[in-house]
């Protein structure tokens, strides 16, 4: 028997960065996913096939053979093996795994897709050995390959990618959950440069180590447009989403996390007729994320492209992970 799970990636509409310190970050699951198959094997040997990712190999312990692509990916392959051995430790088994993993959510782009792969392979892993993993529990364990890329993320992506919908995440907090009526499309531009959370967060750390009062007012400033940003959203209040879009881009903006050419596709897409638009996710390269009427769409995605950018309209969806038995 094998086994597929797919998980949704996702974009911050509000609250990136200043989510790791305080206040909500309200994050939507996008209808771009991660899609992981499993086997079991008779040998020892976890088996990654990733050559979306850029490689296919083998775990014997914990020493790496790569078999095709590149020959290590880091943090990022350890975040599989991670993911996959803690929860067979934690249903108390011991085997050897053939994991395939697709994935139509761009990588390092702030769209999820490191956590979306993390969760499909703790459920897909999960549901192999019949181990009735919860949600939360899939989440949980997810979490501990979204450390091993990420260092102390804040843990919203891998909430998002496990429960779907529309989250306002907040440390500490209950999580709530949200289902608005009707679709949400966004028009999102990838700036196509990678970029290392990690290395964001700890950029946005050490520029708080130098001035941490200015930027506490600023997390604290950043706090308040996502609860506000909550609010609009529940009202479906378009244009006042986007006025808040763009104070909460100004905002990243000042924390030094966007660059150019995000800069660039922000105001192109405002140029263009959104309502409001900013970068999304850590920064430093990645997506930008506009908001507009449906009409004005195409003419945002022209925008971006003549900026060289790499425009798709997303959706929101309300499907978390989902596993599946193929026999
Ligand atoms: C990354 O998707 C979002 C950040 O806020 C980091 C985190 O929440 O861990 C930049």
């Amino acid at each position: 028997m094998s086994v597929e799970a797919t998980a949704p990636g996702k974009v911050i509409l509000f609250g990136e960065h200043s989510v790791v310190y305080k206040g909500p970050a309200i994050v939507l699951a996008i209808d771009k996913r991660a899609k992981v198959n499993v086997n079991r094997r008779q040998d020892k040997r976890i088996y990654f096939d990733s050559l979306d990712l850029g490689f296919a190999g083998f775990f014997e312990d914990e020493n790496y053979i790569p078999v095709k692509g590149e020959t290590w990916r880091g943090r990022r392959l350890e975040a599989l093996r991670v993911s996959a051995f803690k929860t067979m430790e934690q249903l108390d088994v011991e085997s050897g795994l053939d994991l395939i993993i697709r994935s139509e959510i761009p990588i390092a782009a702030g769209l999820g897709s490191s956590a979306a792969i993390c969760v499909a392979i703790v459920a897909a892993v999960g549901e192999l050995f019949d181990g009735g993993l919860s949600k939360r529990e899939i989440c949980d364990l997810a979490y501990e390959g979204e450390k091993v890329v990420h260092g102390t993320p804040s843990g919203v992506d891998n909430n998002i990618s496990t429960f779907g919908g529309i989250l306002r995440y907040e440390r500490g907090a209950e999580m709530e959950r949200f289902e608005l009526e009707g679709s949400l499309p966004f028009v999102i531009g990838n700036s196509k440069r990678k970029r290392s959370t990690r290395r964001l967060v700890g950029r946005v750390r050490a520029l708080r180590e130098r001035e941490p009062d200015l930027v506490d007012e600023v997390i604290d400033s950043m706090a308040e447009v996502s609860r506000k940003g909550l609010e609009a959203l529940v009202k479906r209040d378009l244009p006042r989403l986007g006025d808040l879009m763009n104070i909460n881009h100004g905002l990243l903006s000042s924390l030094g996390v966007s660059i150019a050419k995000l800069d660039l596709m922000v105001h192109a897409s405002r140029g263009a007729g959104a309502y409001g638009a900013k970068l999304t996710g850590a920064g430093g390269g990645g997506c930008m994320i506009a908001l507009s009427e449906r009409s004005k769409m195409g003419a945002i995605q022209k925008a971006i492209q003549r900026c060289r950018g790499d425009p798709h309209v997303i959706d929101v969806s309300y499907e978390g992970v989902k596993t599946r038995r193929l026999e």
